[in-house]
């Protein structure tokens, strides 16, 4: 069905429509077993409401796996807006947006992804109090998750680059970003300022001029950055970039990046490790962003300890590393069983 890497069934989804805003809305509730759904929601234009259904099923599947391997007392959960064509009131639309969330009594709680902002999430307080991911007064903790996002990706190639290439550093290591946006520009700063090189592609031009003076990043062509000769590929677009296409013309060692789903079908986790291309799973390596919404929503920890918990995703990096030689498995496979063991409630 749908395209899902597997058939594990969602408990809710509630597709949710309002005539006078245009709101057309997809919440998928994957899983509440280690604790409320947790995930941010896209703000898209999406082919049809099938196209819109299956992104919702899939990445809220993926945040289930996601918050459990991170330790958070959290279940998984998406939720998409189909972007209306022609004119609409963006403020009306999130605020009926808000109360479709509110309508779930909290088995559901969104943040920023995709086509969302902080002010989107902050128009939303007054609808509902199941939102993160805003920045509070006082220089309290909390707001945009995606510098904490880029900061778990760059601990991850960090370890991803010792262990797999052998290299002591990110000195002189070409990584290949596809993708400048919130995360891919943070990411490039992180990178750079560890004296890694470059190579860039965005749709928008301008991104990628920023990053040339910036960076010193040499820029390719869009349908150039997977096959670019660099020693790490971070996808940091959107899904579905490793396919049966993709894949056999990747030069880079190490897949390490943002982007959520990036495996087009599970066929290809194993299609990586058998060209000696080394994956991690992005929702290992990407899940600084909710580890920050998540601490926000509870109320814990500030700046210094989140990004501490966000820098531990390098051990769960190397732990990963370290199972995949001892089960003779791939990166993709021990991830999920992992993950999928640990989708049960968390010991208070
Ligand atoms: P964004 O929308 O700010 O950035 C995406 C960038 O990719 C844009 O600059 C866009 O122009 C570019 N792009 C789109 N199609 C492209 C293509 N074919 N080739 C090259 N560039 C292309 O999104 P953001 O927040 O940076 O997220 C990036 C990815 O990371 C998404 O898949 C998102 O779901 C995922 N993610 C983001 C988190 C966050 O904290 N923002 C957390 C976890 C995952």
């Amino acid at each position: 069905l749908f395209g899902l890497p597997d058939q594990a069934p969602h408990e809710k989804v509630l597709l949710a429509a309002d005539a006078q805003t245009g709101l057309r809305a997809i919440l998928a509730v994957h899983s509440t077993a280690r604790g409320p759904a947790f995930g941010g929601c896209r703000f898209w234009s999406y082919d049809n409401e099938l196209a819109a259904l299956n992104d919702a099923l899939r990445l809220s599947q993926g945040m289930s796996l996601k918050n459990a391997l991170a330790d958070l007392p959290f279940g998984g959960g998406k939720a998409v807006i189909i972007k209306p064509q022609g004119e609409f009131d963006r403020a009306a639309l999130f605020a009926a947006f808000g109360r479709a969330v509110q309508s779930l009594a909290g088995d559901y709680i969104t943040a920023e992804d995709v086509g969302t902002t902080t002010a989107d999430m902050r128009g939303m307080l007054a609808h509902t109090q199941f939102v993160s991911g805003i920045p509070r007064d006082g220089g309290a903790f909390g707001g945009d998750p995606s510098p904490k996002t880029a900061y778990g990706v760059f601990v991850s190639i960090d370890e991803g680059v010792k262990r797999v290439l052998g290299r002591s550093s990110l000195e002189g290591v070409r990584v290949a970003i596809q993708g400048l946006g919130a995360v891919g520009w943070h990411l490039a700063e992180y990178l750079h300022q560890a004296g890694a090189q470059l190579i860039v592609a965005d749709i928008d031009a301008a991104k990628v001029e920023r990053a040339q003076a910036q960076f010193g990043a040499q820029a390719v062509a869009i349908d150039a950055i997977i096959a670019a000769d660099a020693d790490v590929l971070a996808p940091c677009a959107l899904g579905a970039t490793l396919s049966a296409t993709s894949v056999p013309t990747i030069s880079a060692k190490l897949v390490a990046g943002a982007a959520n789903n990036q495996l087009a079908t599970a066929a290809e986790g194993d299609a990586l490790q058998a060209r000696g291309i080394t994956y991690l799973p992005d929702y290992l390596v990407n899940a600084g962003g909710i580890i920050s919404v998540a601490r926000e929503y509870r109320g814990e920890g500030e700046e210094g300890r989140v990004m501490a918990e966000v820098g531990r995703i390098r051990e769960r990096v190397a732990e990963l590393l370290e199972r995949v030689r001892s089960e003779q498995s791939t990166p993709a496979r021990v991830a999920d069983a992992w993950a999928r063991s640990k989708l049960v409630k968390p010991a208070a």
